[in-house]
């Protein structure tokens, strides 16, 4: 029926995009690399190990809130919804929600780091056998349309975005990938939103620093990436990770700082860094429930119900579109 292979969508698959994307970023300033670059196959593994660090509070605030509330979210859903899951990673937590949601017609994993989508979706097939599972290659950000499933094509839509992956977006961006996401889930279309709270900076800062080093590794993997895919030659030990959280923006800030004067070339271009010079990698947006509700309603959503954590580290919501009643 499904022959496996990730269906690509919109531009992701093209080549050219992230050597377009890292020559327009380092040719301006402030420097910046899109932070859905920091994902490939290497990427993707060190993220997984992010999520085992003690520091890292986020996958296991979410996971124990999962647990807890996919009763809920089942009885909110009803029976025989496909499930869309907007940059699945692994698809660890979605086990959660296919083990507790009634008869899901369809799992529709949409990621851009290409072979951990192939390697997710395996896993799920052979743990999941009856269940199709349809991955999707694309931009979440550059989606038109989702595959049409034979078979399926009928079953309500129930997208899933947990992980804090909004908190990469900036405002503009996410209100922008809520309202697409609306329109993709479509008619009786629910969305389960993960996200992460404003809390103790301290906190934040250690999540984002942890002391084995891997958030720090994962960050200068985006210039072996170069390395590897641009002819790009990065000494890797010459750049450091950066993270701080800015309270006024209410956002984690993440850069790559060079270490010492130095000019690298990539692509056949040069460029010069100086001591203390730094290219932004990504942001990670901490939320509170007034900020959720304001997002949500600009994008056609209502927030109709949300869980979190004892100690309100974490939250999870449940999203209905403006005008369609949960379930
Ligand atoms: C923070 S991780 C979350 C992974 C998983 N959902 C979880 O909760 O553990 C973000 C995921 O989104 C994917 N991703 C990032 N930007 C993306 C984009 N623009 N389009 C599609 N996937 C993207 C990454 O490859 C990664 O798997």
């Amino acid at each position: 029926m499904y022959s496996g292979l990730p269906v690509k969508i919109g531009r992701a698959a093209e080549g050219d995009t992230f050597e377009a994307a890292v020559l327009a970023g380092l040719a301006r300033r402030p420097r910046a690399v899109p932070a859905k670059f920091l994902y490939d196959a290497q990427g993707s593994a060190l993220f997984d190990a992010i999520c085992e660090l003690p520091e890292y509070y986020l996958t296991r605030t979410e996971i124990a809130i999962l647990r807890d509330c996919v009763p809920d979210i089942a009885a909110l859903a009803g029976p025989g919804r496909q499930l869309v899951e907007f940059g699945s990673g692994s698809s660890t937590k979605t086990r959660l929600l296919l083990d507790g949601l009634h008869k899901v017609a369809a799992y529709l994993p949409i990621d851009i780091s290409v072979e951990h989508l192939e390697a997710s979706s395996r896993r799920l097939r052979r743990d999941y056998p009856l269940l199709p599972v349809v991955p999707v290659y694309a931009d979440y950000m550059d989606m038109p349309v989702l595959p049409w499933l034979p078979g399926a094509a009928d079953a309500p839509r129930l997208g899933f975005f947990p992980g804090s992956t909004i908190g990469n977006l900036d405002r503009h961006e996410a209100r922008e990938f809520l309202h697409n996401a609306r329109r993709l889930l479509g008619r009786g279309g629910a969305l389960v939103l993960g996200a992460d709270l404003k809390k103790d900076p301290e906190m934040l800062h250690a999540a984002y620093n942890d002391s084995a080093g891997v958030t720090a590794a994962f960050s200068l993997n985006l210039l072996l990436r170069m390395n590897r895919e641009l002819d790009a030659n990065f000494d890797a030990r010459a750049f450091a990770h950066d993270a701080f959280y800015n309270s006024g923006e209410g956002r984690i800030e993440i850069y790559i700082r060079s270490l010492c004067p130095q000019w690298v070339r990539v692509a056949g271009r040069p460029f010069f860094f100086d001591t203390g010079e730094r290219i932004h990698t990504e942001y990670s947006y901490k939320y509170d429930l007034g900020d959720i509700d304001a997002l949500s309603a600009s994008a056609g959503f209502v927030r109709a119900r949300t869980w979190t954590d004892p100690h309100r580290l974490f939250s999870v919501h449940y999203l209905t579109a403006a005008g369609d009643e949960p379930g």
